[in-house]
């Protein structure tokens, strides 16, 4: 198996973001061999057409970022059924220039935390409809619908559960397998 370095992304800005709590764990779990490296979005602009011709710094690094891993995993809460502005701004980003979209064929898995029962599953739904616009070839099983009980991550990211942390264990692995696959095909193609 060849060492892999897999980005993410925190829908959330909060100081406190349980979100942020949940990719340290999913960093402290990742296998031998695999590296998580965060994709930060707190410094992109709002999106606006009029800022492509002079395309910002901090959107241009953005952009490397994700080019620069061999998958993206999105951490995010929900917001009103849906993602975070933040978020939906950062993919907006993403998309451009025209052609050049960079989840375009990177594979991409998508996970959440909320207090409620159905932890993040609306949030999820909208953003695999996104990714599949955007091209992703995104992870399907297991979904990463994780319910935030009070104390299950230390803020450094110790998961307290151990079914929940055998739970983000497989999915490392899963999202391990799909980048390996997708790797194979690119490469056959
Ligand atoms: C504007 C807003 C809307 C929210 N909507 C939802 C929601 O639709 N579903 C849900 O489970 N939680 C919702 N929440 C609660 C968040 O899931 C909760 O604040 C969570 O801690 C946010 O994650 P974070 O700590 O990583 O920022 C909402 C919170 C805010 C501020």
């Amino acid at each position: 198996m060849t060492d892999r370095t897999i980005g993410y992304i925190v829908g959330s800005l909060s100081s406190t973001s349980i979100n942020r709590r949940l990719a340290k764990a999913l960093e402290r779990l990742a296998p031998a061999g695999t590296t998580l490296v965060e994709i930060p979005i707190a410094g992109l602009p709002f999106y606006s057409m009029d800022l492509e011709a002079d395309f910002p710094q901090a959107a241009r690094d953005f952009k490397d970022a994700i080019a620069g891993v061999d998958g993206v995993i999105i951490v995010t809460p929900e917001y009103s059924r849906s993602i975070p502005g933040v978020l939906k701004n950062a993919l907006d980003w993403s998309a451009r220039p025209y052609g050049q979209a960079s989840f375009d064929g990177k594979p991409t898995a998508v996970i959440g935390t909320s207090g409620g029962g159905i932890a993040t599953a609306a949030a999820q739904q909208h953003l695999k409809a996104i990714l599949s616009h955007l091209n992703a070839p995104t992870l399907g099983q297991p979904e990463g619908y994780v319910q935030s009980l009070p104390g299950l991550f230390t803020e450094d990211g110790e998961v307290t559960n151990d079914e929940t942390a055998a739970f983000l264990v497989a999915y490392l692995d899963a999202f391990g397998a799909l980048i390996e696959r997708y790797a194979r095909v690119s490469v056959a193609a």
